[in-house]
């Protein structure tokens, strides 16, 4: 069998998520919490209908006291190492989509000093300054100005750091090394790191004075960090946070890896038409050798990348992806034209996105939490 391997910083082989639920001790999305969302928001998202948002944790207690009248507030967040790709656009987007609907609050925070720490190349001049044009990817994505708030950790370090030493206090080094895989060589600052993701876990309960629960989206690779978080936030009177899991958009080439070292593993916000384009040409598909194979024997679409695309984020209408499906299945669609229906579909979204990204940055400033 195949070995795979999910961390926060890590992400090798082939993913069995089967598998992974049970490492990680996640529970799956299931047909009671779909008919909840439909209750309450009048339909069902479909990458919760597709299970790619597939697991979570506490996501029943979430809508239970919604439900109730207690809201809760959303938290997210992205490690500003390089531009965004379109996995990291997955949550944030699905994110965007759950404030819409449930009308709640919402942090995101962009963890500069993470990225610093465990990259060894990168300054913590650059990864900050990286943190402000991923902010700008992120309120492109329709983020309600007066709902949701950025979070830098090293300018808005005089708030969280007295939040993070209270989590910190909590936290054995033999804990961190069992859940992190560190080290005796790693350094101490990664080993305090994760108590500054746990802080907008519980921030908006402090700033209340009170208890609001918190939902936190995120891909599943991020869950080690709460599983800390829900261990120690009840010790110091919190709520566990509850999360909601998706899982990886594979990366273009075969193993399906994405890495910002192999440009051509991923399509970022900031790439070109022509970019996109070659991208896609080059991505791992699931068609035969040739035309003839193609048309006889049809192809295969669940090992096919350009048309996992289309399924995790591009082509939300659950009929119109079953008939691209169906005709690559049968051969009556050539993996050219399948390739070429991803491309308009991504170039798309990407110009209409970078067009966005630049009227954000009128309101950068807006978005962006200070102490
Ligand atoms: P980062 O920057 O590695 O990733 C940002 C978000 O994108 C998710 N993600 C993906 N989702 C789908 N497909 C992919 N291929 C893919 N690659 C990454 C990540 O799971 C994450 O949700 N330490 C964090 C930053 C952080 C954070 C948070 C993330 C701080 N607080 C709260 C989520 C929730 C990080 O480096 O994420």
């Amino acid at each position: 069998m195949a070995e795979f391997k999910v961390t926060p910083w890590e992400v090798e082989g082939k993913i069995d998520y089967d598998k992974l639920v049970k490492q990680f001790g996640v529970s799956l999305i299931d047909e009671s919490i779909l008919k909840k969302f439909k209750k309450i928001t009048g339909e069902v998202h479909f990458m919760l209908r597709r299970k790619i948002f597939f697991a979570h944790r506490d996501l029943d207690f979430i809508l239970n006291e919604y439900e109730k009248g207690n809201k809760f507030y959303l938290y997210t967040g992205r490690g500003p190492s390089e531009n965004l790709h379109l996995g990291h656009l997955l949550p944030l987007t699905f994110t965007k989509y759950l404030q819409e609907k449930f009308k709640v609050k919402c942090y995101i925070q962009l963890t500069d000093d993470e990225k610093f720490l465990f990259k060894r190349n990168l300054t913590i001049e650059q990864a900050n300054k990286i943190a402000y044009e991923n902010a700008l990817d992120i309120i492109a994505l329709g983020f309600n100005k007066k709902l949701t708030k950025i979070i830098v950790d090293t300018d808005y370090a005089k708030t969280l750091y007295k939040q993070a030493i209270r989590v910190a206090k909590h936290i054995t080094f033999s804990t961190a090394k069992a859940v992190f895989g560190f080290e005796n060589s790693s350094n101490i600052g990664q080993i305090f790191y994760t108590s500054m993701q746990a802080v907008p876990a519980f921030l908006e309960s402090v700033f209340q004075g009170k208890n609001v629960p918190c939902l936190i989206p995120h891909g599943i690779d991020q869950d080690p960090h709460f599983r800390i978080a829900r261990d120690v936030l009840p010790k110091l009177g919190y709520l566990k946070p509850a999360s909601i899991q998706s899982k990886l958009l594979p990366g273009l080439l075969e193993g399906g890896k994405m890495s910002a070292s192999i440009p051509n593993s991923a399509i970022f916000t900031t790439d070109t038409p022509k970019e996109i384009e070659k991208k896609i040409k080059n991505a791992f598909s699931g068609g035969r050798e040739t035309i003839e194979a193609h048309r006889k024997y049809g192809g295969n679409p669940d090992i096919d990348i350009p048309f996992q695309y289309l399924k995790y984020f591009f082509e939300p209408d659950d009929k119109k992806l079953k008939k691209i499906e169906e005709d690559y299945r049968s051969g009556k669609l050539l993996t050219g034209e399948l390739k070429q229906i991803v491309i308009e579909k991504i170039t798309k979204f990407i110009l209409e996105h970078q067009e966005k990204r630049e009227k954000a940055k009128d309101v950068i400033e807006e978005f962006i939490l200070r102490d």
